[in-house]
């Protein structure tokens, strides 16, 4: 096992869905398998769009839980909330010192609420709080805590990464070698799970197969992705229709390019591809969604598995922000 590090988070401003799962929960965890890892749940980010108090634990001990069913071993890799490790939240202000406001300005998130104002009329920065202007440094503050060599994430996090690389070059030149420099572990094969709607699945387009609903519901969901409107007896095309790139990703290689096969010919209904996407998911999924269910009523387990996590990440976070204070010229 190489000693280099692997981190990433996941914000609970949402239940967990498949776009997730392919994205990165997956890639990160096989990439626990060779690295040192270290994942967390990133409430502090969620605050910037979750206000209410009951639904921020939840969804908090919803990705906790959704990350345990899937396998992630917390002997193996640390697990933890990042409200927990105060450091996080100290090198958030150095990191802003260190960060142009205008690479701030540019950031994805923060740009488009401003056009979306600016489109319908508003003051550029109606509605928009400091929280999400910041997110990229906190962002940064995660990742350069804990020498981060690798970054798996969604396409969709990709300027984050390289924000947060700009800011630890802009460290080291000021006081020298400080901080590493991480780098995005992003997969190139899954960059657009399309959601029910075709656009990408995304829980702010709530078109989202979520991973752990019951059955019936995820059927529906299934059975509502759209398509274009061929008879069964029609060639359709595999490589523009969104049930087909779901399924690519679930199914065995051969059903996969039998189904193809069969998309080309025609003679096979949409519906019944939906169905066999459905009983694909069904069969990856229903073990870890018993888990999941079962975890989702151990509230208390879960914060002893997180605080265990929290103990093991500041162990090195501690040292780490000592060694950042002194260069600074505070200690
Ligand atoms: N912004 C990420 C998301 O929305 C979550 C996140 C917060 C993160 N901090 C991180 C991801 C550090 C990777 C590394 O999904």
């Amino acid at each position: 096992m190489s000693n280099k590090i692997a981190l990433t988070g996941i914000k609970p401003s949402g239940t967990p869905h498949i776009g997730n799962y392919l994205g990165m929960i997956q890639p990160a965890l096989e990439l626990a398998k060779e690295y040192q890892a270290l994942y967390f749940i990133a409430d502090y980010h969620a605050l910037t769009t979750v206000k209410d108090a009951d639904s921020l634990k939840q969804l908090t001990y919803d990705v906790a839980a959704t990350w345990l069913a899937l396998g992630l071993d917390p002997e193996k890799v640390v697990f933890y909330r990042q409200s927990d490790i105060p450091e996080v939240m100290e090198l958030t202000w150095i990191i802003s010192c260190f960060t142009a406001k205008g690479l701030l300005n540019r950031a994805h998130a923060y740009k488009a609420a401003v056009d979306e104002n600016i489109s319908v009329g508003l003051s550029p920065d109606e509605g928009i709080n400091s929280g999400l202007f910041f997110y990229p440094a906190l962002m940064a503050a995660d990742i350069l805590l804990f020498d981060t060599n690798f970054v798996p994430v969604g396409m969709d996090q990709k300027q984050h990464i390289e924000i947060s690389r700009d800011i630890a070059q802009a460290i080291n030149s000021n006081y020298g070698d400080v901080l590493t420099l991480p780098e995005a572990v992003i997969r190139e094969d899954v960059k657009t799970i399309p959601g029910l709607d075709g656009r990408k699945m995304s829980k702010s387009y709530d078109n989202v197969i979520p991973l752990f609903a019951p059955a019936n519901k995820v059927r529906k969901s299934v059975m509502r992705i759209v398509t274009d409107s061929k008879r069964p007896e029609d060639p359709k095309d595999p490589d523009t229709d969104n049930v087909f790139a779901i399924y690519k990703h679930f199914a065995d290689q051969e059903d996969v390019e039998k189904v193809r096969q069969g998309y080309l010919q025609g003679g096979l209904a949409y519906s019944q591809i939906k169905t066999e996407l459905y009983e694909c998911l069904e069969s990856k999924f229903s073990k870890a969604r018993g888990k999941y269910e079962e975890l989702m009523q151990d509230w208390g387990y879960l914060d002893q598995v997180l605080l265990k996590g929290a103990e093991k990440a500041r162990k090195a976070s501690i040292p780490k922000i000592e060694k950042i204070r002194t260069a600074i010229g505070i200690d």
